[in-house]
């Protein structure tokens, strides 16, 4: 059986190239997690056959405690909870990855030069992320506070501690018999984790975690070389660059950079002053919202974080049934950063079976708003604030937004005037033709729905 290894391992490295790709759109998602299902079975199937394999009954415990594990996990996790479920596979990830490295080290230090390179990445890596992703974990849970956590010197500090863990890491290449450093590097790497994240909001924390997914990926890639198994380099290598490339694009869609992301501590200290200043605004009632809504011929929903905390998308998926059946055009603009992760209004729309085709990415749907009768802001704040156009002092300014002020009506569904994640006002909510709708978007669209008699769909 074992020379049908490689081939399984090739069958299985296509499947997750695949996998990547088709999750890249929201109809083919479904397929992709499909495929990188069946090519993480098959790695693990190519694995088991492999010669590497000595000691079947820890395999078999360590299967059984993470199917009881993870099968409650992903069924008690609220939608909500996934960034800190991602971060929490992405420490257990991490955490084997630098474990085997540590047990491959033990196991026969005087390895080639290559070898040991390889097995210090990893190492480092892995440990790193594992404390960066368990603290990642902690502030999206609020089991950590979520403000920065800031001290004199801090990157500096940090910077030592990283240069002492590698200074450590090359020399122990050189010097393997000098095991004694080997705790005294991991100890670092496992600091290192702990204080690069500490410093940074809350709020910024999604866009960590695709950057220790990244990490997690790099130090898996490395393990490939240690173990000289071409499936892990493979899979280690996409992991480290689609993890990478979602930052990036996470970074670029808030107008951020990496530096600002890693060493600004924005977000949750950012001053709440501002929406303390009296402006005046305008507010209407359910039936007010129902009659207009009735009366437009074209609506477009913009949905946001405020969407995904009430679970509001199935009561929108009634509300969009609704106004379809009435002759009404309904679209959904969908910013690339709404929410608090990639895809997360893509991913409860689909949960409330909204076709795909009424999904409008930004760049394709901000030319639609002029025309627009209606525009329906559901929990959404900063990816509507045209400060990102006009203000050159607001944080968010440079930040692509969905051009919502530029429709005839805008009516937004909020709890109050609370700023959301970059902690500004939102000039929007005070233009003549805006109306606020406040209350939670569930229970408010529900109201609507009550002045709304159903309208029986066209045989
Ligand atoms: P936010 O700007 O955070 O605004 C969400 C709004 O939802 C809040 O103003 C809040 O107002 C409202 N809300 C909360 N609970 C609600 C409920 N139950 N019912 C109705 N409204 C509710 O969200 P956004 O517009 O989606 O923008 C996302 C922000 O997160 C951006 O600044 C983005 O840069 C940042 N971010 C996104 C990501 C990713 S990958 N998506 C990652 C990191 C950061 P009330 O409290 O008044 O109700």
């Amino acid at each position: 059986m074992e020379h049908l290894v490689p081939y399984i391992y090739i069958v299985s490295a296509v499947l997750f190239i695949l996998s990547l790709k088709w999750m890249n759109s929201p109809v083919s998602a479904r397929r992709g997690v499909f495929a990188g299902e069946v090519g993480m079975l098959l790695a693990i199937t190519g694995t088991l056959i492999s010669h590497q394999v000595f000691n079947w009954q820890w395999i078999f415990a360590a299967f059984l405690i993470g199917t009881a594990v993870g099968i409650p996990i992903a069924y008690i996790m609220p939608m909500t909870a996934v960034p800190q479920r991602t971060a929490m596979s992405h420490a257990c990830g991490a955490l084997a990855a630098a474990l085997v490295g540590t047990a491959e080290f033990y196991a026969d230090p005087n390895r080639p030069k290559f070898i040991l390179v390889a097995l210090m990445i990893e190492t480092l890596l892995g440990f790193l992320t594992f404390t960066g992703s368990l603290m990642a974990m902690g502030k999206l849970q609020e089991v950590l506070p979520q403000r920065p956590i800031t001290y004199r010197n801090q990157n500096l500090i940090n910077f030592t501690l990283f240069v002492i863990a590698l200074g450590l890491g090359i020399r122990l290449i050189f010097v393997p018999e000098a095991m004694w450093m080997f705790p005294v590097f991991a100890g670092l790497a496992l600091l290192f984790g702990v204080l690069l994240i500490i410093p940074i909001g809350g709020a910024d924390m999604p866009t960590v975690i695709a950057l220790l997914n990244a990490y997690a990926g790099l130090s898996a890639c490395a393990m490939g070389f240690a173990l000289s198994n071409n499936l892990l380099i493979i899979a280690g290598a996409l992991d480290g660059s689609s993890g990478l490339i979602l930052s990036i694009i996470m970074c670029k869609a808030m107008n951020r950079s990496f530096t600002n992301v890693l060493f600004g501590a924005f977000g949750q200290i950012q001053t709440k002053a501002a929406h303390t200043e009296q402006r005046s605004h305008r507010s209407a009632s359910p039936e007010e919202a129902a009659s207009i809504l009735e009366a437009a011929s074209s609506v477009i929903i913009v949905p946001g974080y405020g969407l995904a905390v009430a679970q509001a998308q199935h009561k929108i998926r009634e509300l969009f049934d609704n106004l379809s059946r009435r002759g009404v055009d309904v679209k959904f603009a969908i910013h690339p950063v709404a929410g608090r992760m990639p895809g997360h209004m893509n991913v409860l729309l689909a949960e409330a079976d909204i076709p795909y085709d009424r999904l409008i990415e930004m760049d394709d749907i901000n030319s639609e708003f002029p025309q627009c009768d209606v525009v329906l802001v559901v929990g959404a704040n900063d990816v509507t604030n045209p400060a990102a156009r006009t203000d050159k002092t607001s944080p968010i300014y440079g930040m692509p937004i969905l051009d919502v002020d530029k429709a005839r009506t805008v009516m937004v569904i909020k709890r109050s005037m609370n700023p959301g994640f970059a902690g500004i006002d939102n000039d929007l909510y005070y233009l003549d033709r805006t109306l606020m709708l406040f209350g939670d978007a569930k229970a408010f669209v529900s109201e609507i729905l009550k002045e709304m008699p159903a309208v029986k769909a066209a045989a």
